[in-house]
């Protein structure tokens, strides 16, 4: 890991959005994030179900912390929607406010595994993938970061990548595709805006309802066996081991502007 700069301190009056919270490694990274925010902290949880988000909110609230959850399909939002549910979470505090305002970007899905690469016709279906995974995903950063413009040397962006946007995985080119390009993104935002704290982080395997589409869903053969291995062999991460290690990267502020770091890598 390249070794740049200072630690990043949550234990002032943070605002913190994640998206992908109802489940999965974005529920565990809620949590995580919230044991660290200091009082009149601010934490606004996206995804679309809303009985799940109203769990990790309950996870998350302390005296320190007040959740908000909101029920949104970031594949259809627009640009209004997104910038009214972050406005409205602020409801009557200043960007000022905030010591630190962080937004872990976790939302994901895996794309149609059941076609083969050199078979992807379906540009709808590829627009689509696109339209949550990278479109929407942009939109929601620009949109935060009109807002946190006043302060924005105390932005934080978490960009949650994969191993698949740096190496190419057979049978997943909706989503190796999808994750490379959604990385880059935030490598070349955080090249020309240094002081922004950009971090790109890669939770390894880990047991989630994604890993259980994939085996349902994938047709290529390696790609099922090496999914069918993580789970025989007990490999797979559990959500809140990677969450613990992305807090920890995160906190340490080790990384180079928009850097690629893996929960296996050594700090
Ligand atoms: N699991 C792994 O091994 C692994 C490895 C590397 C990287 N990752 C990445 O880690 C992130 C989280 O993955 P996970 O394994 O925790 O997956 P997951 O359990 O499938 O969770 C995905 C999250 O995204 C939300 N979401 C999906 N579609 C949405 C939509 N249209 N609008 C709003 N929210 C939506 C889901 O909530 P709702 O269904 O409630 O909307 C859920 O909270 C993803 O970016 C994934 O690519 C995972």
């Amino acid at each position: 890991m390249a070794s740049s700069s200072t630690n990043i301190n949550l234990s002032g009056a943070t605002y913190c959005v994640l998206t992908g919270a109802s489940q999965g490694i974005g529920r565990a990274i809620a949590v995580e994030v919230s044991k660290l925010l200091g009082p009149n902290s601010l934490m606004l949880l996206l995804a679309r179900n809303k009985d799940e988000l109203a769990i990790t909110a309950s996870l998350c609230e302390s005296a320190n912390v007040k959740v908000l959850f909101n029920p949104i399909d970031l594949s259809k939002a627009s640009i209004n929607d997104m910038n009214d549910v972050l406005n409205k979470s602020l409801a009557g505090r200043k960007v000022t406010d905030f010591t630190t305002s962080v937004i872990f970007h976790n939302v994901g899905s895996l794309g149609n595994l059941a076609v083969e690469t050199f078979r992807m016709e379906d540009e709808n279906e590829l627009r689509e993938y696109y339209d949550l995974n990278v479109f929407k995903v942009i939109s929601l950063n620009t949109q935060f970061l009109k807002i946190f413009e006043e302060v924005e040397d105390r932005v934080v962006i978490v960009n949650i990548t994969s191993l698949c946007a740096i190496k190419p995985m057979g049978g997943m080119a909706y989503y190796c595709s999808g994750k490379a390009a959604r990385e880059m993104y935030f490598k070349v935002l955080a090249e020309e805006k240094k002081h922004i704290k950009v971090l790109n982080y890669s939770p390894g395997p880990v047991e989630t309802a994604m890993i259980d589409h994939v085996l349902v869903e994938a047709v290529n053969d390696n790609l099922r066996d090496v999914f069918n291995s993580f789970k025989s062999q007990g490999t797979l991460l559990k959500p809140e081991m990677t969450a613990k290690k992305c807090v920890q990267v995160l906190q340490a502020g080790k990384f180079s502007p928009g850097e690629h770091v893996d929960y296996f890598d050594n700090e």
